[in-house]
């Protein structure tokens, strides 16, 4: 492609996919482009116009006039709905917990996979999801597939809960992790699974930056 290559990182919720998919973004001078946040905006702007989560012809009417986009930010890239900052109000514990029933709408994934499809079109960009190695860029000539014990993954989720003065118990927010993964692993639609040539990484006892090195040497590999 154009502007290097296509990177795809998929995994389960907490597998640290969108930490690590931004710091090898930047290693890289690559776009980094989080699809979640885009299921997650579909999700908020449906709740906020009380549209039924599973009433698939009036999401795909709002989705006719719905922009979603990104602008650079710290520590996390900005997300705007029509223009809007939504950054926040996406990682809510309602739309967390709505998100994979609107995910699984067929009509609302095909519009969401185009849309993806286009952003990744020239190349040079790191895009994390669900089914970005399966589904949105079959082709992509580096697939990574994130896992960590659920654990580890409630932990890390309590701790960023924390910092933002969220104090969920552990226990719940493993619970709400199990219950997401499920119902991600287990639609008619590109569910979460890995692709067959990507390469998984378990995190579990890894660090942040030891997961980004092997990363990284697996993408130099690819472009010498
Ligand atoms: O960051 P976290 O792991 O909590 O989730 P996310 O990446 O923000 O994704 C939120 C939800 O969007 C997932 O649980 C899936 O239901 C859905 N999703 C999807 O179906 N396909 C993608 N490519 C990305 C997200
Ligand atoms: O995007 P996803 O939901 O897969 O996970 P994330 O939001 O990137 O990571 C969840 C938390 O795990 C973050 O606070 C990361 O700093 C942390 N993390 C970690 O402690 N060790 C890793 N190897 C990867 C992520």
């Amino acid at each position: 492609h154009k502007n290097g290559l296509q990177i795809a990182i998929d995994g389960p919720a907490s597998a640290g996919k969108s930490t690590v998919a931004k710091l090898i973004a930047k290693k890289f001078s690559y776009v980094y482009c989080d699809t979640g946040a885009m299921y997650r905006s579909v999700t908020l702007k449906a709740m906020r116009n009380n549209i039924p989560l599973t009433d698939e012809a009036r999401i795909m009417k709002m989705m006719k006039h719905t922009d979603i986009s990104f602008a650079p930010g710290k520590p996390q890239q900005k997300v705007f709905i029509d223009g809007h900052e939504v950054t926040n109000a996406i990682r809510s514990e309602a739309v967390t917990n709505s998100v994979s029933t609107v995910a699984a709408l067929l009509d609302v994934r095909k519009d969401l996979s185009n849309r993806q499809r286009e952003i990744a079109e020239n190349g040079g960009i790191v895009m994390d999801g669900r089914d970005i190695g399966t589904t949105v860029l079959p082709h992509a000539e580096v697939k990574i597939f994130l896992v960590a014990s659920v654990q580890e993954r409630a932990k890390r989720r309590f701790k960023d809960n924390a910092q933002k003065g969220i104090h969920t118990p552990i226990k719940k927010l493993a619970h709400e992790i199990e219950v997401r993964d499920y119902k991600d692993s287990h639609r008619k639609i590109s569910p979460l699974t890995q692709a067959k040539d990507a390469i998984r990484i378990d995190t579990t006892h890894v660090s942040i930056q030891g997961v980004v090195d092997k990363i990284a040497e697996i993408i130099d590999k690819k472009l010498k």
